[in-house]
């Protein structure tokens, strides 16, 4: 959460620096704010509001610089307010900061910094720390500084008399760094960056960087200097802009038939699951017992369709845990269990901690991670990356759709290689699998079917989304992709679990989204449609087939391609994105960066 950038070149700063925070803002968009190093002053533009607002604020104002650094924020510690936003500035030291400094209270007390403070945050008492701390040695500062430090911290530093430089150093918060011919650039993350060069480096915690024009300079806490990992990236900036589409959310539905081409072809060899080019070790499959899925949010929802999956085809046993939760329960870990961690970002903290807590407890850890060098990948035993490409939209959607390929291709290789299922049967999965492609690029033809049925949504204040076993799973991500965007109170049911309590909600009109898409419960599901619609409901089917009858049933009908009951998740997928996003549209909300929500959330 929060955005940050720091550029120090041959060039002015402050466009560099809007145009980074603009594509970094679906981190945090409650204020932004930027800070100018210019003959010796420092100027700071700060504001609550969007980057559209702070780029207003700037445009008429006498800002030079070739340095500078920028925040785009995600409130944790004080409101929304102008002064809580960064940078912010005590003394000599102008500074930007994402992640949370657990100890600000008893800094503030041990050191006496009550008076120097004007926010609310903790944020600003690093930088008044920094200044107390500060006698013209900027490294030493800084050690001393972080040294008191207890939290989570990305920090980009400026002195006031130190020109055309800045510092930074991190813990757990993420930040990548590039140098090239324009200048040094540091950021939150690789959409800031991608503009500049394709190779950069993940910046090493409790690591000293200094950034000038010439280049970037790292020395770690005892002085000694150190040469970065370098990587590259595989996508373009063009795949960090919206193309056309009115948001990225859209264009991210359909580029979903590619992203799962791109993560799924790449595994397959002579038609079989081969993760041989991933490196991962057939044991963790082999030897394991049983399985544990540890993730946040949509994650979590597509490590649900995976639990099912392997469930019933290898009756190998899946636990799937919300991470915040997994860390404090005490959980059952063995070297015998196998933990398999899903995260687009690779950041987010709590899926970070669950996946130390159950290396910590001898199991072995696979991630899913969309994020090339992200802290959850570099912790992890094994790495499956899924190349979804960057997701800039705050809701997820082609990230879950690779994850959920990815749990498929886990499902394969594993019961091949513990003998569970053989070559013939694997090979017509992964054929299923290829054709998910497909199977998305059909279902969005459904598009204005679908629009329609956002049309009656976007009127209601509730909503229910039914159905069972993998439809039951997929109802989850339904709901809460409408929760987040649309804000349309949504709630997920296992079909024949609401007449235990919830069908007391269904009066007239209340809109219920039924998946029946598995073949063995299908006809189970119709009753429960009908029972609701008995009492009024305001019924979508979303079914392979037109069985005249049962269509009749409902208000409106939505048709997904023939298909194996395990294959439907990708055409469901398509269906529950689109209709939280044409809610969200039909009520004019901004779909990519919905209220009070980040999309990588780096704080506990
Ligand atoms: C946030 C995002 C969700 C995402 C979740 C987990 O809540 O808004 O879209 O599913 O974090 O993020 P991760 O990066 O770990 O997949």
């Amino acid at each position: 959460m929060c955005g940050i950038i720091g550029f120090t070149g041959n060039i002015q700063a402050k466009n560099i620096i809007i145009d980074g925070l603009e594509r970094l803002e679906y981190r945090g968009y409650d204020s932004a704010g930027l800070a100018l190093l210019n003959n010796g002053r420092i100027n700071v533009m700060k504001k609550t509001g969007k980057v559209a607002d702070l780029r207003k604020l700037c445009e008429n104002a006498e800002l030079s610089g070739t340095c500078g650094i920028g925040h785009t924020r995600w409130a944790t510690h004080g409101g929304v307010t102008d002064v809580n936003a960064h940078p912010h500035r005590c003394g000599q030291v102008v500074l930007i900061h994402n992640g949370i400094i657990e100890n600000y209270k008893q800094i503030i007390s041990e050191y006496g910094l009550a008076d120097k403070l004007m926010s609310e945050t903790d944020s600003e008492v690093v930088a008044a720390l920094l200044d107390t701390l500060y006698d013209g040695d900027p490294i030493k500062a800084i050690k001393k500084t972080v040294n008191v430090l207890s939290g989570a911290f990305a920090l980009c530093i400026m002195f006031q008399d130190i020109p055309g430089k800045i510092f930074s150093i991190r813990n757990v918060s993420p930040m990548v760094a590039t140098s090239c011919e324009k200048g040094s650039i540091i950021a939150s993350d690789l959409t800031a960056l991608i503009e500049f060069s394709k190779d950069y480096f993940v910046v090493p915690e409790y690591h000293i960087l200094t950034l000038s024009k010439e280049g970037i300079d790292i020395i770690d806490m005892k002085g000694n200097e150190v040469k970065p990992e370098i990587l590259s990236v595989n996508w373009d900036i063009a795949s960090a802009q919206k193309g056309g589409y009115p948001f990225f959310m859209l264009k991210e539905i359909y580029e979903q038939p590619d992203a799962i081409r791109n993560t799924v072809t790449p595994r397959v060899s002579q038609g079989l699951p081969d993760f041989t080019e991933d490196g991962i070790d057939d044991s963790i499959f082999t030897d394991c017992e049983r399985i544990c899925v540890v993730a946040c949010g949509t994650a979590m929802h597509a490590g649900m369709v995976g639990k099912h999956l392997i469930e019933s085809r290898l009756r190998v046993p899946v636990q799937v845990e919300i991470a915040s939760e997994f860390r404090y329960k005490n959980p059952i870990m063995d070297s015998k269990t196998l933990t398999i961690v899903l995260s687009q970002s690779g950041e987010t903290i709590d899926t970070l901690e669950a996946l130390k807590l159950a290396k910590s407890m001898g199991s072995k850890v696979l991630s899913i991670v969309n994020v090339k060098g992200s802290t959850i990948a570099r912790e992890s035993d094994y790495v499956l990356y899924t190349h979804a490409g960057p997701e800039i939209a705050v809701a997820s959607t082609k990230a879950y759709t690779v994850q959920i390929a990815a749990m498929y291709l886990i499902a394969a290789r594993m019961g091949l290689v513990r003998k569970l299922i053989d070559e013939k049967s694997t090979k017509k999965f992964i054929i299923n699998l290829i054709n998910a492609s497909n199977i998305i690029e059909e279902t969005l033809k459904s598009a204005n079917n679908i629009k329609r049925v956002a049309n009656h949504i976007k009127l209601a204040p509730d909503a229910f989304y039914i159905g069972r076993g993998l439809d039951y799973t997929m109802s989850l991500e339904a709901a809460l992709k409408l929760k987040e965007i649309s804000y349309v109170h949504a709630e997920a049911y296992a079909a024949g679990e609401l007449k235990h309590g919830t069908i007391a909600l269904i009066a007239e009109n209340v809109p219920v989204i039924a998946f029946a898409t598995q073949e063995d419960v299908y006809g189970k599901v119709i009753s429960n449609i009908r029972e609701v619609k008995a009492r009024g409901a305001y019924v979508v089917l979303v079914s392979m087939d037109e069985k005249v009858d049962d269509v009749a049933i409902c208000d409106q009908h939505i048709r997904i391609p023939k298909l194996d009951s395990e294959f439907t998740t990708f055409a469901t997928s398509v269906i529950l994105q689109l209709i939280a996003y044409y809610t969200s549209e039909a009520k004019g909300l901004d779909v990519d960066k919905p209220r009070n929500l980040a999309k990588s959330v780096t704080v506990e």
